[in-house]
Formats: structure tokens, sequence, C-alpha cells
């Protein structure tokens, strides 16, 4: 059985547990300048999902699975009025204490909620947006959830990583966290396959996939050189912006994906 396809209640509540704890330990590393200082970028992956995003002015947008809460603070100067829900207490502190220094916070509710049991009703949401968050969950039922919550003709966009890449995801299996090459995940996510793409895409008309940069070789760069050798960097940036630019018959091998769906 797929690690992240959860046939009972127990499972999912131990799977939750472990996330909370996982996340709280990033979050409580976090300091008030790094909120200041982290913004959201102007890169080929967030300019597509701000366009699929469209103008946010006087609608309200769910930020699932909001983490410290850089979307959250994004979507609400954007014009939007934001919920911003999470698992892990001290991401959903962090996210509260980013909408404040952001001049937001009157504008992010955040709360420790399940994105798997959301607490609000049906059709609520004019825009629900999450970026690093379906591959966390059971598909289908986040599928489910997602499309209930959101109001009839609504879009909800998400930034995702993408299992698609087989040499990626050898590297990433039987590399990452060894050697003390470092693996940046907790133990209950999986990049996002096509198959639990396809779970959670299934309660929607419509659903398009965006692969707006070819990400692979930064991660020779970010793993083994950790951006510390401007060559490498040069080089490895090089190498995927060629293979976007010369061979777009491989984007779809890109490690980042953007989804949207449409009701
Ligand atoms: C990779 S982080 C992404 C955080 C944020 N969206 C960002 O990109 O900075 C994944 C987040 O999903 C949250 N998460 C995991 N399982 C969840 C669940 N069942 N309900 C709500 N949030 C969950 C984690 O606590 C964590 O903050």
């Amino acid at each position: 059985m797929d690690r992240l396809t959860r046939t009972e209640d127990g499972d999912s509540t131990s799977v939750e547990v472990r996330e909370a704890a996982y996340w709280d330990a990033q979050a409580s590393q976090i300091s008030d300048s790094d909120l200041a200082a982290e913004c959201v970028k102007s890169e080929p992956l967030d300019e597509c999902r701000k366009r699929l995003l469209g103008d946010l002015t006087g609608k309200k947008v769910l930020d699932v699975g909001c983490g410290m809460g850089l979307w959250s603070a994004y979507l609400a100067t954007s014009g939007a009025e934001v919920w911003a829900i999470d698992i892990s207490p001290q991401s959903v502190e962090m996210a509260k204490r980013r909408a404040i220094l952001r001049g937001v916070g009157d504008r992010v509710t955040a709360s420790v909620m399940s994105a798997m049991d959301m607490q609000f009703p049906d059709g609520y949401f004019d825009v629900v947006h999450g970026q690093d968050i379906i591959h966390h969950l059971d598909a289908d039922k986040f599928g489910r959830e997602v499309q209930r919550v959101l109001a009839c003709g609504g879009r909800a966009v998400f930034s995702e990583n993408c299992a698609n890449n087989p040499v990626l995801m050898f590297a990433r299996n039987q590399i990452c966290g060894r050697w003390g090459i470092p693996k940046w995940s907790s133990d209950d996510e999986y990049p996002l396959t096509r198959a639990r793409l396809k779970a959670f895409s299934q309660f929607f008309q419509e659903c398009t996939v965006e692969y707006p940069e070819f990400v692979c070789f930064h991660f020779v760069d970010a793993k083994l050189f950790r951006y510390k050798n401007r060559f490498v960097s040069w080089a490895c940036h090089g190498m995927d912006h060629l293979i976007y630019c010369a061979l777009p018959v491989l984007r779809p091998l890109s490690y980042r994906q953007v989804i949207c769906c449409r009701e």
C-alpha cells in the first residue's frame, strides 16, 4: 500500500501528529527577522501561480497547509481576505506573526486545522491556494474536501513538487539523507505522482498542469554544493534553462509543477 494511502482514521491521525511535530520543529528555528526578510519571489513558477490566481481583490481565499504564512501574507497584500490553516501550531503562530509584520494581520485568519477535515461550510471560498501540500496528504480525500469548500466557479491553485523524473526520484530515495546530503522532507511525504494528482483532480470540472521552469540540475547545486560555488550555480541554472528552452518535451520531468483546478 502507498504510504500515503491511508485507509484508517487511526493511521491518518498518527501521520498528522508526526507532521505537526516535524513542522513545529522547523518553525521554532525561525526568528522575526527571518519572517520579515523572506518575500514571495518573481521567478517563473511564482509568476505562473500569480497569473492563475488572478485578481484577488475582495476574494475569500483559503491558504491550505499555510506553513509559516509566506503566501498567506502575499494573498492578503493582493487584496484577498485570507483564511490560513495548518496542522502545525508553531507554523500557525508564525503565519499570524508574519501577517502582523506585513501589516495585514486584520486580513489573515490563521488556525490549526487539518486539511483532511476542514471546518468551513460548503462553497465558502472563491479561491483555494496551496504550496507543497497535496503531496503530504491522501490525495483523494483532500481533493474531495477542496472541491467541497470551493464556491461554484471557483478555482484551486497549487504549486507542488513532482515525481515524474526517475533520476530525481532515485536520488531522493537512495542518496538524500545519506553521506551528509540533506533530505529536507518529513517521513510521511512523497513527491506528487501522476496517479495521486489524478486522484486529487477527479472532483473538478477541469485541471491543468504547467511546468514554467525546468528544475533538475538545481538540486546538484542545492544539495551537493549548497550554492557555495558560483560557477556551479551558474552551470546548473544554465543546464536547466537550456533544457527548458531547447527540449520542451522534457518539461514534465521538472521537479516543480503548478496545478489549477476549476469547479
Ligand atoms: C512543505 S510545508 C509547506 C508550507 C507552506 N505552504 C510553504 O510552502 O511554505 C507542508 C505543510 O503542510 C502542513 N500539513 C501537513 N499535513 C497537514 C494536514 N493534514 N493538514 C494541514 N496541514 C498539513 C505541514 O504542517 C507543513 O506546514
